[in-house]
């Protein structure tokens, strides 16, 4: 989805926002939270979140970012990310609407940039892991954790549900190689664990959590 030109945001995102913080609310139970805690607590120094959501992920971002920004083009979410900033441990943060295609922000203006549950819903996902590279500064990191394709059935499963997915859940694609992508890309993978997503729908079981850094 581009940057939102409505205020109140598309159909697709007002949908998307009515349900998914309450569905992904029993993965973070099952243990995303647990996943997120122990992936972020490498953030350091001025850090931007891409596509920050409702703010799962902002509680657990450590008091060694300094700085954190969150975008996040959906308004609906926004709104309820605005009312989740209480757990923020940085000394400043700020939400920003916008699109990971098109950073709004500098050259090298992050220590560490970070994507949970992104570059599936990304049109042009190529692009924003340009804009991630760019951002960043020398020796940032790039922390990633996405559902991605699978394999034998599970990867027929995604293709069936991928057109419907896609309706239901905002541009998701569930059957996207973020690992072929990531390597045609300017980084060199640093860590990457393959793991299950705990609580997930089928179709988004299989995750790559790791940290990658300019090639
Ligand atoms: C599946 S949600 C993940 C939210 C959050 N990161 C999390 O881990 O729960 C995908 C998020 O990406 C955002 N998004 C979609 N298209 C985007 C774009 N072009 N640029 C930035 N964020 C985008 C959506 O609005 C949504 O918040």
């Amino acid at each position: 989805m581009a940057t939102t030109t409505s205020p109140r945001g598309t159909r697709g995102q007002r949908f998307f926002a009515r349900w998914y913080p309450g569905v992904m609310d029993r993965a973070e139970r099952a243990g995303q939270a647990e996943i997120r805690a122990r992936h972020l607590a490498a953030a350091r120094g001025r850090t931007l979140d891409i596509g920050t959501g409702n703010g799962f992920s902002v509680a657990h971002y450590p008091s060694s970012v300094t700085e954190l920004v969150m975008l996040e083009p959906n308004p609906a979410l926004r709104a309820q990310l605005q009312r989740r900033t209480q757990g923020i441990r940085a000394a400043a943060w700020q939400i920003v609407d916008g699109d990971a295609a098109h950073l709004p922000f500098g050259d090298d203006a992050f220590d560490t940039v970070a994507a949970s549950l992104l570059f599936c819903s990304l049109p042009d996902p190529a692009a924003a892991l340009s804009e991630v590279a760019r951002v960043r500064r020398p020796g940032g990191t790039f922390l990633f954790h996405e559902h991605v394709r699978g394999e034998g059935l599970r990867r027929v499963l995604q293709e069936v549900a991928a057109p419907v997915q896609r309706r239901l859940a905002d541009g998701c694609r569930p059957n996207r190689d973020f690992l072929a992508l990531l390597s045609a890309a300017p980084f060199e993978v640093v860590e990457v664990e393959h793991r299950p997503m705990p609580g997930g729908a089928a179709t988004v079981v299989p995750m790559v959590v790791g940290r990658a850094r300019p090639a």
